[in-house]
């Protein structure tokens, strides 16, 4: 039975800032952040989204009437949940309308959570074809106002609908998976910004690319030519080809090239968005498979997978019989080009501006947010969600 990705749907905040301007501010030269970072613009989150409505807004769009009653478990990957117990998966539920039976939970692992969902989902449904699985990767990325992070900083997520006979990639079964017990990124439970160890981050990243890519060399027979394409989880841009390039030279020139300008398009929405954590890969994925004009059906896509602490792993797809149509290309296209740019001032009053953490309510100004889903307020530390579309 072929099971994988039948629908993608994807969110990010109606509101930016430049990335030149940024650089700009931090007296830093504007080509460190668009080349050697890679990024042009920083998703903005307002106080109104958090990773339960960002995540709710990227399932909205794919969820029709026949999936609400198909959807029998919903898999939340997020490393900026919003409650240290309850799972935000079961609010994305009941915002989405999804059925009473199904199974609601949160997945955690740093920017890995929404690959452990999708594991996960693929042995669900194989014991339930009928089944379908939501499956989502959300994040806030935080890491401080002129901090060594903060050009990589974003928020987003990305929604996949996980089935049997999907409509965009079979998911196949290889993939080789890697665990070492590192402290190269972390977030202790006081912080709502992250703290890392950025040129350690960026090594453990490429030295579990190169190993799990090695043992799937080895267990597969497969080599770069193999591969139409490979995507990676991206904390920014440049990250994943510091670690394609530490593999390339072993490929002929023509793959090399293939492989270079297909990462190329991989990060077009990325450099757009920044980095949204769980979700990254899957954006770098929905970024290649939206605005690639050359990429057939039946074409290998790898992924690479990390999240910091640390585990990574590498799996692939082949891409299914028209499956650009199942894409929902002029939406994603409109939600970029309906985004709202936002000077460096008013960034750092939209980021200093949290929700009370001494159980005081307060009651937020959605009408300011474009977003069909928005968090209304806090009452009695409870958090108050609203469907503007009920
Ligand atoms: N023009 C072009 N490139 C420039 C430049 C300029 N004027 N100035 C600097 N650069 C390049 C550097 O050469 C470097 O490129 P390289 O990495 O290919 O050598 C790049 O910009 C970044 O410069 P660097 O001095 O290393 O930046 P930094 O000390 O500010 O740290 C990160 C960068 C990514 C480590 C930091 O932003 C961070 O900690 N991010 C969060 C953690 C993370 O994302 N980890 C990844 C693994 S999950």
């Amino acid at each position: 039975m072929k099971i994988g990705i039948d629908k993608i749907g994807f969110y990010t905040p109606h509101i930016y800032v430049d990335m030149n301007k940024l650089a700009v501010a931090r007296n830093v030269e504007p080509e460190k952040f668009t080349i050697g970072i890679g990024q042009d613009k920083m998703a903005v989150p307002p106080i109104t989204q958090d990773s339960v409505t960002l995540g709710a807004n990227a399932a909205l769009e794919i969820i029709d009437q026949a999936d609400k009653e198909a959807i029998d478990f919903v898999i939340f990957g997020t490393e900026t949940g919003i409650d240290h117990s309850k799972s935000g998966a079961v609010y994305i539920h009941h915002l989405l309308g999804l059925k009473p039976n199904a199974r609601c939970v949160e997945v955690k692992h740093a920017c890995y959570g929404a690959t452990a969902g999708i594991q996960m989902a693929k042995g669900h449904v194989a014991l339930n074809p009928e089944s379908k699985v939501l499956v989502i990767g959300s994040d806030i990325a935080r890491y401080g106002l002129n901090t060594g992070g903060e050009s990589t900083q974003g928020a987003g997520a990305v929604a996949l609908l996980i089935s049997a006979n999907p409509r965009i990639m079979t998911l196949e079964n290889n993939s080789v998976s890697l665990t070492a017990d590192i402290m190269d990124f972390w977030r202790p439970l006081y912080s709502d910004k992250a703290l890392v160890d950025g040129k350690f981050s960026n090594e453990q990243y490429i030295s579990f690319f190169q190993k799990v890519w090695e043992k799937y060399k080895e267990e597969t027979g497969m080599d770069l030519e193999d591969f139409e394409a490979m995507c990676y989880h991206l904390p920014y841009t440049k990250m994943g080809l510091k670690a394609m390039r530490t593999v390339l030279e072993d490929a002929s020139e023509e793959v090399q090239e293939r492989l270079k300008e297909h990462y190329r398009v991989s990060t077009l929405y990325n450099r757009n968005v920044g980095n949204i954590y769980t979700g990254s890969l899957y954006l770098s994925l929905l970024s290649l498979l939206e605005l690639n004009d050359d990429i057939k059906a039946g074409s290998r896509i790898g992924m690479f997978s990390y999240g910091s602490g640390a585990v990574g792993e590498f799996f692939s797809g082949i891409l299914e019989e028209n499956y650009k149509e199942h894409l929902l290309v002029k939406e994603h296209k409109d939600l970029f080009e309906s985004r709202k740019e936002v000077t460096v001032e008013e960034y750092e009053q939209i980021f200093e501006k949290t929700l009370p953490t001494d159980g005081s309510n307060i009651e937020l100004d959605i009408n300011e947010d474009s977003a069909t889903i928005c968090l209304s307020g806090l009452t009695d530390d409870m958090r108050q969600y609203v469907n503007k579309m009920r």
